[in-house]
């Protein structure tokens, strides 16, 4: 590392839903070096999935030091960070001492499914839909925070005061990070809590009256991609760095994967499984069941818009037939115990574990296995748990294509599962069209890293980024249309009956 010319390594923290990490970028976009840490779930009742904002902000602390450590660099040789985050996860903390108020709510936390139904009853589940882009879904930040206001004893009139902030983890980061002098949220996550104007880019004041929710506890909204601040909390081994780009961490795969035009599309497999198509700056509503929402926001440039399907069970059903039904001891072997059978031999699986997200929004539906006979065995219960993934992400294409009047040719894929040979596969015969792998994988510390990089003058412009995308590995479509068609009609009737459990 050369002192003397200006920094060019960039540092990105990826506050996810099972870990954080930081991950230290160099200028042509490889790893340099990266430290991650698991945090605690918790499921205090069913159907609730909490975090300890504490316990996380300590674990993105010790991830940024060792990281750095491992690089050996200080926080003078850091252009810039960027920040990622799980989004909608919902914390409300002390504005004066700046104590977490109430457990982080998990965006896959369903406690707000009768505050949800009490609002559909009044107007629809679209009745948002023209203002936000987003149904009324337990999913969203909106109803996790009218849930903590009546919920925690003396937070609504903490609130009214201005004594208590709400905030997404970004929030929460920035808070730390700068000593509790900053409370502000970018576009991306704003556009995930169902209160922000989608066209407006600022809290919509009408939906905050009809919701009961104080207007003063909410962080300003900026940009994706700017000089936020320069990290002043003395305590912080970050101190001094500028923090200059923030992304919900979908959006951040997709700026990550260098879907900077109009009809590309990205989707990332992780706990659940999220496809994002650019829009451009058109936002495009969706009568096929997907979201509209922000994909990025340069600095003072128009905004750019996606439209997003997203599933919330996807690497972790792998997790539950390791944990839960102690049918592989590691996620890494699931692929081969799929392999030692020639198909799913006629089983289906839907994982509607905490309802079906999209294209379906049925809150009401639950997970089932369905055509088994004597013949299945573990292996053909693990190929359907595996292809449940693919078959969810094929619907939501379909919609996609659909909604936006464009077949996508190509989907750019990324995140853990991306590793299963087998279902890459198996999607790009479902899918028809090539999933292509890049060579980089942490696409979305990528795009936290670019959008602060880009800020800073590490990049110039994204046409400097995209020169940094590398092809890993290619997937072509090869199953006959038969066999195909006749997969996805099985899948359908699976998922009817999936639906309309009481819950
Ligand atoms: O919308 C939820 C999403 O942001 C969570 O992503 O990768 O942390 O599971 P991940």
């Amino acid at each position: 590392k050369d002192q003397q010319a200006s920094p060019v390594y960039v540092a990105s923290i990826d506050q996810g839903t099972s870990s954080s990490r930081c991950i230290v970028f160099g200028k042509d976009g490889s790893i340099v070096a990266e430290h991650q840490i698991e945090h605690e779930q918790f499921y205090p009742r069913p159907g609730c999935v909490e975090h300890d904002a504490e316990e996380i902000w300590r674990n993105v602390e010790m991830c940024v030091k060792s990281a750095l450590n491992i690089a050996g660099l200080g926080a003078p040789d850091l252009a810039a960070v960027g920040i990622t985050n799980q989004r909608e996860s919902t914390l409300v903390w002390d504005r004066n001492t700046g104590t977490p108020l109430h457990p982080l709510i998990v965006w896959n936390d369903v406690r707000t499914e009768s505050i949800c139904r009490d609002l559909k009853a009044n107007g629809g589940a679209d009745r948002f839909r023209g203002r936000t882009g987003l149904p009324i879904s337990p999913y969203f930040s909106a109803t996790k925070l009218m849930w903590l206001l009546d919920n925690v004893a003396g937070l609504r009139e903490l609130a009214e005061k201005g004594d208590a902030l709400f905030g997404t983890m970004d929030s929460w980061l920035m808070w730390k990070l700068t000593g509790g002098r900053m409370h502000i949220t970018d576009v991306t996550n704003a556009s995930r809590t169902n209160l922000m104007s989608l066209e407006g880019l600022h809290w919509d004041k009408s939906i905050l009256q009809e919701l009961g929710i104080p207007a003063c506890m909410l962080p300003s909204i900026v940009s994706s991609s700017e000089v936020y601040c320069v990290a002043d909390n003395p305590d912080n081994v970050l101190n001094g760095v500028r923090v200059a780009g923030i992304l919900g961490d979908q959006q951040a795969a997709l700026f990550g994967q260098i879907c900077f035009r109009e009809g590309q599309t990205k989707c990332t497999y992780g706990t659940g499984s999220f496809i994002l198509m650019n829009t451009g700056e058109r936002v495009v509503p969706s009568t096929n069941g997907l979201l509209s929402t922000v994909g990025f926001k340069l600095g003072e440039q128009a905004c750019v818009y996606a439209l997003e399907g997203s599933i919330a069970y996807a690497g972790s059903t792998v997790q539950w037939l390791r944990d839960n039904l102690e049918m592989i001891k590691s996620a890494s072997e699931i692929e081969a115990l799929a392999r030692t059978v020639e198909d799913n031999g006629g089983v289906f699986f839907v994982p509607a574990f905490a309802g079906l997200l999209a294209p379906h929004w049925r809150g009401d539906a639950r997970g089932l296995m369905c055509g088994l006979t004597a013949y299945n065995t573990k292996a053909h219960v693990v190929r359907a748990v595996l292809e449940s993934t693919a078959f969810q992400v094929q619907e939501v294409l379909g919609a996609m294509n659909q909604d936006s009047g464009v077949e996508a040719v190509s989907l750019k894929v990324d995140g853990g599962m991306t590793a299963n040979a087998l279902l890459m596969q198996f999607q790009a015969d479902l899918l028809g069209v090539q999933v292509l792998r890049p060579k980089m994988s942490e696409t979305t510390a990528l795009g936290a890293a670019f959008a602060a990089g880009l800020a800073v003058g590490v990049w110039e412009d994204i046409d400097d980024l995209s020169k940094t995308w590398a092809l890993g590995q290619e997937y072509e479509a090869t199953m006959a249309a038969e066999k195909r068609d006749m997969l996805l009609w099985n899948w359908l009737r699976a998922v009817e009956r999936s639906l309309g459990w009481e819950v």
